[in-house]
């Protein structure tokens, strides 16, 4: 891992990530709605690529939109920055939920995160992972290995309260539907959501949080992003590959990746340079999404963060839409 400290030490990148986050959700709640999510995820991407360019830094992505031929900005391997230290890993999500910005629904977000250059774990050919995230009092009891079900009792005894109060929030899909069954059994209950794991993880690991835990099969870049912020936040979140089938496991296998380890926060983002910024596009439970005002003014909700701190900044902005049209001439905002 090349050193962030050794250029400089007490630069908080986050909150120059923030107008990056910002922008891409300005740009991308023109899409609320609107039914098209190609239009709104493009949006996004146009907006973060623009003003990630004005960071000073050396960053290449890590976790981008895909390979180059399908993605020609913010591809994986990309170079973003005027190109002067620190040297970093970026992984981003222009919009997480495209869908849910396309349907109005709500927790979509905009996130990009930082660390080393060297420091993040790139996912390769393998799409899933899957992940178990909570809170720093229950990180110790997470484990993969251990069936849900018996890891729901342990947090329920450590939180004093029933199983019957505990809930796990998971993505609503067909192959999590035998772990759903598993959670019921037992007595613990589901929260059940469209998209948007990372808003879900961020939620699991929060104080006075609605749900006790995460699970499920996600993104495996959504996994990194996720831990980047969990490392900030407190809590764990632990990551299994998931191969959706033989040759996806052999083209894994034969990259080097170790199938059946488990991957812990630290895994998954190395060292404590990890620098973290989300904006809410859709009202949700961690953030509200971009509102409107009279005047031609839009406000914005944002989680900023860094690891070597364990500052959490929650920063409210009102922009001036007219001006910020005109300063990134061609947006939408
Ligand atoms: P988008 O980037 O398309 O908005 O995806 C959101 C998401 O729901 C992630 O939060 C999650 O990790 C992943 O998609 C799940 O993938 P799938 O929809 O294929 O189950």
């Amino acid at each position: 891992m090349a050193s962030i400290e050794t250029s400089k030490p007490d630069r908080n990148l986050a909150l120059e990530l923030v107008r990056v986050t910002e922008a891409a959700a300005l740009a991308a709640a023109r899409q609320i709605g609107r039914g098209d999510k190609e239009a709104a995820d493009q949006a996004a991407v146009d907006a973060m690529r623009q003003v990630l360019d004005t960071v000073s830094m050396d960053g290449v992505v890590v976790i981008g939109e895909g390979e180059k031929d399908e993605a020609p900005m913010l591809y994986n391997g990309e170079h973003i920055g005027d190109g002067t230290p620190p040297l970093v890993d970026i992984a981003v999500d222009p919009l997480e939920g495209t869908r849910l910005t396309a349907l109005g629904m709500p927790s979509a977000l905009t996130v990009i995160a930082l660390a080393e250059r060297g420091a993040m774990f790139d996912p390769g050919p393998c799409v899933y992972m899957e992940k178990l995230a909570g809170g720093p009092d229950i990180a110790d009891l997470l484990d993969l290995e251990r069936p849900l079900p018996e890891t729901l009792q342990l947090i329920a005894d450590r939180r004093g309260k029933s199983v019957r109060d505990v809930i796990v929030v998971m993505l609503d899909r067909p192959r999590h539907h035998e772990m759903m069954a598993a959670v019921r059994a037992v007595g613990a209950r589901t929260r059940l959501i469209v998209d948007g794991d990372v808003s879900a993880s961020l939620l699991a690991v929060s104080d006075n949080s609605p749900v006790d835990v995460l699970w499920g099969i996600g993104g495996t870049p959504e996994g990194v992003i996720s831990a980047s912020a969990i490392k900030c936040l407190g809590g764990q979140i632990l990551g299994r590959l998931w191969p959706r089938d033989e040759e996806e496991r052999q083209r894994a296998a034969a990259a080097g990746y170790e199938l059946g380890r488990v991957l812990t926060k630290d895994d998954l983002v190395q060292g404590e340079h990890v620098f973290f910024a989300a904006t809410g596009v859709t009202d949700g439970d961690v953030l509200q999404g971009v509102r409107y005002h009279s005047g031609g003014k839009a406000s914005t909700e944002s989680l900023v963060m860094r690891t070597r701190s364990g500052t959490v900044r929650r920063i409210s902005a009102r922009h001036d839409r007219a001006k910020l049209r005109a300063l990134n001439a061609g947006f939408d905002i």
